[in-house]
């Protein structure tokens, strides 16, 4: 079936299963394997892409449910450098494995358009949705804290 959408700011049209995830598209007709899969069941956040601002578990949507919508990935984050949030995750030490770090990177990108000076419960509060098995999490709330002091 016909699935059109903008990704990252480019109109795309492409031919989808019926029954495909947003996930699987981004992945596997658009080669954009930034976001990843995990759980597969919209309980560890890996997979968090925006569509039309707000977040969503990709791994759960079934794509043609976003037919025309405005989609944002981790690829396209980054616009001639790296996005704040990026280079603080760096900054504070957030990637290990890097599995997680997409996720993070689209919800917390999406969370301080909404709350450009959150305080820490809301910090911890916005990234619930999203696991990590490696860092334990303070570097990761670290980074956002960073965000917010330079004021990016
Ligand atoms: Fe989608 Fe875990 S892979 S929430
Ligand atoms: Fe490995 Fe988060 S850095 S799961």
């Amino acid at each position: 079936m016909r699935l059109d959408l903008t990704v990252n700011g480019i109109g795309r049209r492409i031919d989808v299963e019926p029954y495909e995830t947003l996930l699987e598209t981004l992945r596997t007709r658009l080669a954009l394997t930034g976001t990843k899969l995990a759980c597969a069941e919209g309980e560890c956040g890996a997979c968090t892409v925006i569509v039309d601002g707000d977040t969503i578990n990709s791994c759960l949507m079934p794509a043609l449910a976003v037919n025309g919508s405005e989609v944002t990935t981790v690829e396209g984050l980054a616009n001639g450098s790296l996005a704040p949030i990026q280079d603080a995750i760096v900054a504070s030490g957030g990637v290990q494995c890097g599995f997680c770090t997409p996720g993070f990177l689209m919800t917390v990108h999406s969370f301080l358009k909404e709350n450009p000076d959150p305080a820490d419960d809301e910090i911890r509060m916005a990234i619930a949705g999203n696991l990590c098995r490696c860092t334990g999490y303070a570097q990761i709330v670290d980074a956002v804290k960073l965000v917010v002091t330079q004021g990016a």
